[in-house]
């Protein structure tokens, strides 16, 4: 099999961070294609546009990405959308994938291994806001049977592959009985007729997010909505050790799009300290779940985990990104060295 891989370093430390993932990608794929495109800020502001055409085309064609970060003013700018939301509604990429899990030596606690199931093109992401008059402002949220069954679908192939023993779906129907009804409604359907109705569960969001903080452990797989799964997946990966250890993948039928959940972090980009684990792990996603290659997935997995053992307790909060990526690539070529 051939691997193609579209890189979109986008802004601030996306540049930074995508190389080192690129390079532990190759280690483990030497065939690997790698291809280049551009999206962001910077690309609006240099040519007009946030996802220039032959960015799009470039993914269809090499069905597998891995994207950076990108920045986005807080204000409205005239046509101007975050590009990864462009990205993902373009190319169908309905499911976003993020796992948090402990880390020895680095993670508050030992014990935590959940996977987020994000639905990943609607909610409150999909209608624009507008103004009703100067002092009214309207947001809709979208919730479809059709995405709903979409993730709950994904769901059942995720709880197959890591033998999963619970599935929480979380959201809002006491407030919401419409939309997050609809949402859990749907997805109770899939997840019965693949025979997993006993291991499903619910939680509301609210108490979602307590349990989360207090009892980790209690989760397997959580499946949510799109604003939900952002917001709970920024709280939960405390438990991995921070945005700089938090991996995602966008997730559609044929194309994938790995992508560290963290944003382009002005305050350190530049300084040679953003973490490039996220993005070294967003890979791993890639790996384990688009190319089907778990044995590589747990290779690159183990080889962070020599890293952060080696860094843990030392200088991980104050090592570079430099010296994570040698660190990195000498275990990925010497598993046995230190
Ligand atoms: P952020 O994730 O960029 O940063 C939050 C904090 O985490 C910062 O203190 C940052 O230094 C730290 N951090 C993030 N990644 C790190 C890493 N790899 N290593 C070490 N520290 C890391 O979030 P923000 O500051 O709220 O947003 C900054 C910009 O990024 C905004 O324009 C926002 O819209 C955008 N953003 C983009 C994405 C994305 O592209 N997927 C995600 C979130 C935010
Ligand atoms: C994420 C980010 C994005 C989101 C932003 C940058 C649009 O926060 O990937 O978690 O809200 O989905
Ligand atoms: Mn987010």
């Amino acid at each position: 099999m051939s691997y193609r891989l579209c890189v979109i370093p986008g802004d601030g430390i996306g540049p930074e961070v995508v190389p080192v993932a690129v390079r532990a990608l190759q280690v483990l794929l030497p065939d690997l294609q790698v291809e280049h495109a551009e999206a962001g800020w910077a690309c609006f502001q240099r040519c007009g546009q946030a996802v220039p055409e032959a960015t799009l085309e470039r993914m269809r064609v090499c069905g597998a990405g891995l994207f950076g970060a990108v920045s986005s003013p807080s204000q409205p700018v005239a046509g101007y959308r975050s590009a990864i939301l462009t990205l993902r509604q373009t190319l169908g990429l309905n499911v976003n994938l993020r796992p948090v899990r402990s880390w020895p030596g680095v993670s508050p606690r030992d014990d935590v291994d959940l996977l987020i199931l994000r639905e990943n093109s609607e909610g409150l992401y999909s209608g624009p806001e507008r103004m009703l008059d100067s002092g009214h402002a309207v947001a809709e949220r979208h919730i479809t049977a059709s995405a709903s069954e979409a993730l709950a679908q994904r769901a059942v192939d995720v709880a197959r592959m890591r033998g999963a023993e619970r599935i929480t779906l979380v959201h809002k129907a006491n407030v919401l009985p419409l939309t997050c009804g609809l949402f859990r409604d749907r997805c109770r359907v899939v997840l019965a007729a693949a025979g997993l109705e006993d291991q499903v569960d619910e939680s509301l969001v609210d108490v979602a997010a307590l349990q989360l903080v207090a009892e980790p452990e209690r989760f397997d797989l959580l499946l949510t909505t799109n604003l939900f799964g952002d917001i709970l997946s920024d709280l939960a990966c405390h438990w991995s050790g921070g945005l700089g250890m938090a991996p995602s993948l966008n997730w559609g039928q044929s194309i994938a799009l790995a992508e560290p959940v963290h944003g382009s972090a002005p305050d350190i980009a530049g300084s040679g300290r953003a973490n490039p684990l996220a993005a070294v792990l967003s890979a791993g996603l890639l790996l384990r779940y688009h190319w089907r290659q778990p044995a590589l997935a747990d290779q690159l997995e183990a080889a962070v985990g020599r890293v952060l053992a080696l860094h843990a307790g030392k200088d991980l909060g104050t090592a570079t990104l430099q010296q994570l990526e040698r660190s990195l690539l000498r275990q990925l070529t010497h598993p046995q060295s230190d």
